[in-house]
């Protein structure tokens, strides 16, 4: 099994191969990903919102990442894998955006990174990839700037159709091998896709994209409270967990655990 590099998203586009991947915040998680052969697992700043207990990903910081990374990136032997750079850690220049970069490159050891925004990102994407470092852009909903959109809104609806895809075009223009569409009418993601030499990664986005990337406790039914739309749950591991955690409370509470078989001589 060859490590999926840049070139696969590239081939993938090519010759019309769908992209899959996954959020992954730990090794457990990333081992069954990579096994099942998902082509790239993203190290979200999602993990906000899904490992450290916070509302939105705005607080999460390149500390509080890099060890989950760690775990992520040691885990695959398949998958590339992304991390993704929080908010506050490379907005206020490209310098700050490339050591935001080396760090991940060097202390989580992963294959490329993530940033949000398209043409105001244009010049952090460009010295990153200049440091030889592969950048996977983001645009379309930002949730790092959930506050100055205004909430979770769709966008690149009506007239913002064209400054979506100027910033799609900014991504490239700045060397990403690929980029991030979020909750974008269907319809233009796929004026997006057709612009673009890149793949395009869509996460409610629609059909019309080069990739699809879900949060992995979304997909799994592991999240709590509301779902969006887009996702589609393919299994319900809280369920499955609660179960399984109802069934050893009973069994400890009415001491048929453990037995003979679970205990030594
Ligand atoms: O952090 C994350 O999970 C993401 C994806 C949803 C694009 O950025
Ligand atoms: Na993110």
């Amino acid at each position: 099994r060859k490590r999926v590099r840049t070139r696969h998203f590239q081939n993938a586009k090519e010759n019309g191969i769908a992209i899959t991947g996954l959020t992954s915040y730990d090794m457990l998680s990333a081992r069954i990903f990579d096994e099942a052969g998902i082509d790239f697992l993203l190290v979200g700043d999602s993990a906000g919102n899904n490992v450290l207990g916070y509302d939105t990903t705005v607080p999460v910081t390149v500390d509080e990442l890099i060890p989950l990374a760690r775990g992520v990136a040691g885990a695959v032997s398949r998958a590339f894998v992304v991390g993704d750079m929080p908010f506050g850690s490379y907005e206020n220049s490209a310098e700050e955006a490339l050591h935001t970069a080396v760090r991940f490159m060097k202390e989580a050891q992963v294959h490329a990174v993530k940033l949000e925004g398209g043409v105001r990102s244009a010049d952090k994407i460009r010295r990153i990839v200049d440091a030889g470092i592969p950048v996977m852009g983001h645009v379309g909903f930002t949730p790092q700037s959930e506050h100055g959109l205004g909430g979770h809104i769709i966008q690149g609806r009506g007239d913002a159709e064209a400054a979506l895809i100027a910033d799609a075009l900014a991504v490239e223009a700045a060397g990403a091998f690929s980029v991030v569409l979020e909750m974008v009418p269907a319809a233009a993601a796929q004026k997006v896709t057709e612009a673009l030499r890149i793949p395009t990664i869509g996460v409610g986005a629609g059909p019309h994209v080069d990739g699809q990337l879900l949060v992995w406790t979304d997909f799994a039914g592991f999240t709590t409270g509301r779902v969006p739309k887009f996702v589609k749950q393919y299994a319900d591991l809280r369920g499955v967990l609660t179960d399984a955690v109802t069934r050893f409370r009973g069994d400890v509470a009415e001491r048929r655990y453990p037995g003979p078989e679970h205990s030594y001589e």
